[in-house]
């Protein structure tokens, strides 16, 4: 049994607040070219986004945060960036695990860790396992993360455990393999950076969130933006699929 329902069987209940928000972070290597610095020098200021909307989340009671990192197609970027990124990943573990561990936050990281060095891999299990029992915010890093991958993963986890059932699966067999099935789908997905595609993040999960694409860069991305964001979300009508004369009725 999966623990949350999917937004395609049963009608989720919708908060003022939204419960998951999923975030693109963006628009890095541009915010350190318009300073005529080097590309990573966006990244770092990024981090510091990142600890800002933490706080922010906190704040306003979202319980789940979900930050895209670093893609499965990121490995295609120049070899010094990629492992640039990996350092920056390692340090800010280093740097920030206890403080997270102090705010009652509870860190997960998904994707495909397998291609990490041994020592990012040992750095993120014990950085999970030290916040495993917290009960505040779920901060959830994607890295080598891509939302192909996370369905073909689920769907073979799904047909070794149940091959009898091959031919007659539906969600609820495959949501319990998906790598969030901790968390349930997000209300409200951000990009930063003015894209204006998913770049294969989370795709099974964002049937149904709430789309809001800002040309922000990322590490400009502060506490108004944020709140920009949300006061956006806050004006959509979400139907699942419904008139919008049903949704005073009682959902079913
Ligand atoms: C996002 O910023 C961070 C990662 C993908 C790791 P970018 O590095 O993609 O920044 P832009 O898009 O080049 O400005
Ligand atoms: C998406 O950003 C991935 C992350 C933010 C980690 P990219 O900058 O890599 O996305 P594309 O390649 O421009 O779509
Ligand atoms: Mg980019």
């Amino acid at each position: 049994m999966a623990l949350f329902s999917s937004a395609t069987q049963r009608v989720p209940p919708v908060a003022e607040v939204p419960k998951h928000v999923a975030v693109i972070m963006d628009g890095n290597g541009r915010w350190a070219r318009k300073r005529f610095l080097p590309r990573i020098a966006g990244h770092k200021r990024g981090v510091e986004t990142v600890r800002d909307i933490v706080k922010q989340c906190i704040e306003l009671k979202v319980e789940y945060l979900t930050l895209f990192a670093f893609s499965s197609e990121n490995w295609r970027r120049p070899p010094e960036e990629v492992s640039f990124l990996m350092s920056l990943f390692m340090e800010a573990l280093k740097r920030e695990v206890n403080k997270l561990h102090q705010n009652n936050i509870k860190l997960i990281m998904i994707g495909d860790r397998s291609r990490f060095d041994s020592s990012l891999i040992e750095k993120i299990e014990a950085s999970e396992q030290l916040t495993a029992n917290n009960t505040g915010l779920v901060l959830t890093i994607a890295a080598n993360y891509g939302g192909r991958w996370d369905v073909l993963q689920a769907v073979n986890k799904m047909q070794k455990a149940q091959p009898e059932l091959s031919g007659a699966y539906d969600e609820a067999h495959l949501t319990p393999y998906l790598s969030m099935n901790y968390a349930p789908e997000p209300d409200l997905f951000i990009r930063t950076g003015g894209e204006k595609r998913i770049s294969n993040f989370l795709l099974w999960q964002l049937a149904y969130t709430e789309l809001y694409f800002t040309d922000t860069l990322w590490p400009d991305f502060n506490e108004a933006a944020f709140k920009a964001a949300i006061q956006s979300y806050q004006q959509r009508e979400r139907r699942f699929g419904r008139t919008s004369e049903q949704l005073t009725e009682p959902p079913r």
